[in-house]
């Protein structure tokens, strides 16, 4: 399938079919695609790119700013995960992660040894880091294993079909975790930013939180956020950073950024209203972070864009812009009923 153009909640295909699209191009068009105060944000920026870590451009530093809490930057969802888990062995010295079924963190191998996908992991299962203790999502996983420096955990699961764990389940793994001193992940890149209708989903809870996805607006750009004071000095580890990209802090990334930040707090009550109209239409999740069974083939006959989820991929996912008006929403569900 190749897109020849983008717009708002259309996608447009190069033979000229044009789909409703619940994809939001996983997740990321949050505030629709070509959107344009990102378009003219991106056409103002003096510098398009500039040293990294060695020296920010002026919008990262206001980035930086607008986010709540100190961040290290990324440029995937899965770097924010590494600097996430990283951060854990360097607070508390403990190499084992707790994961769980069904969780989705990127796949690059240290994101990858903490998903729940057997499949993407059993090729490279020589080279995954670890100790990773597995448990069921949902659970309360009982005393923490003693070489556990952290827990990562999705507040909504993405991937694996928008998975809404049980009422305290996140209070639990907070306790679990000041049991034994281990640091608690919330990897809110794909429920984060307004998808599940909360800007920074399990924030009172966590002691790092990831973003990803819908944070650069469309291009590359994600964030470990340090939610326990004093997180961001574990990484004075000399006078280089020792784990970093070359487009780290991009300034049309950040610009973006800036947009979303701003826009995406006035949408949460239009994200939980739109949400409920897919759950009444059968789809689970929160706000609009929705799987159900179906087929991603048979939409798109019928003009909707969604992509499969779930571990076996029996489910469609709809995770649309957060824009998307009544009357598109109405238009998807009556295509896919
Ligand atoms: C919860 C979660 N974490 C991490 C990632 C990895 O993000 P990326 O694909 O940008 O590396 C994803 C991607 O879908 C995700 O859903």
């Amino acid at each position: 399938m190749i897109w020849a153009r983008a717009e708002g909640c259309r996608v447009t295909l190069a033979d000229g079919r044009v789909l409703l699209d619940l994809t939001g191009g996983f997740g990321v068009a949050a505030l629709g695609h070509r959107n344009p105060r990102i378009l003219k944000a991106w056409r103002e920026q003096e510098v398009v790119h500039a040293l990294g870590d060695l020296a920010d451009a002026e919008v990262t530093l206001r980035l930086r700013e607008a986010l709540p809490r100190p961040a290290k930057l990324g440029v995937t969802g899965e770097d924010a995960v590494e600097i996430a888990l990283r951060t854990a062995l360097l607070a508390t010295g403990r190499p084992g992660i707790v994961a769980f079924d069904g969780a989705y963190h990127g796949s690059g191998l240290l994101a990858l040894a903490v998903t729940g996908f057997e499949q993407f992991r059993e090729p490279f299962a020589p080279w995954l880091p670890g100790p990773v203790h597995r448990f069921v999502y949902g659970q309360d996983p009982g005393p923490l294993p003693e070489d556990a420096g952290c827990v990562i955990v999705e507040p909504v699961q993405g991937r694996s079909g928008s998975r809404v764990p049980p009422e305290g389940f996140l209070e639990t793994l907070r306790r679990r975790c000041d049991e034994t001193g281990a640091l608690l992940v919330i990897d809110a890149v794909f429920a984060g930013l307004g998808r599940v209708g909360e800007m920074w989903p399990g924030e009172e809870l966590a002691d790092v939180l990831c973003v990803g996805k819908a944070l650069g607006g469309g291009l590359p750009l994600s964030a470990a956020l340090f939610y326990r004071d004093g997180l961001e000095e574990t990484w004075q580890l000399g006078p280089e950073d020792v784990y970093t990209h070359t487009h780290v802090g991009n300034p049309l990334a950040c610009a973006a950024g800036l947009v979303v930040l701003e826009e995406v707090p006035r949408m949460l009550d239009r994200v939980r209203e739109a949400g409920e109209c897919f759950a009444q239409a059968g789809w689970r999740g929160r706000g609009l972070l929705r799987a159900r069974e179906g087929d991603a083939e048979k939409a798109l006959e019928r003009g909707v864009l969604v992509v499969p989820a779930g571990l076996d991929g029996s489910l469609i996912q709809a995770t649309p812009p957060l824009t998307i008006t009544d009357a598109e929403l109405e238009e998807a569900l009556d295509k896919l009923s």
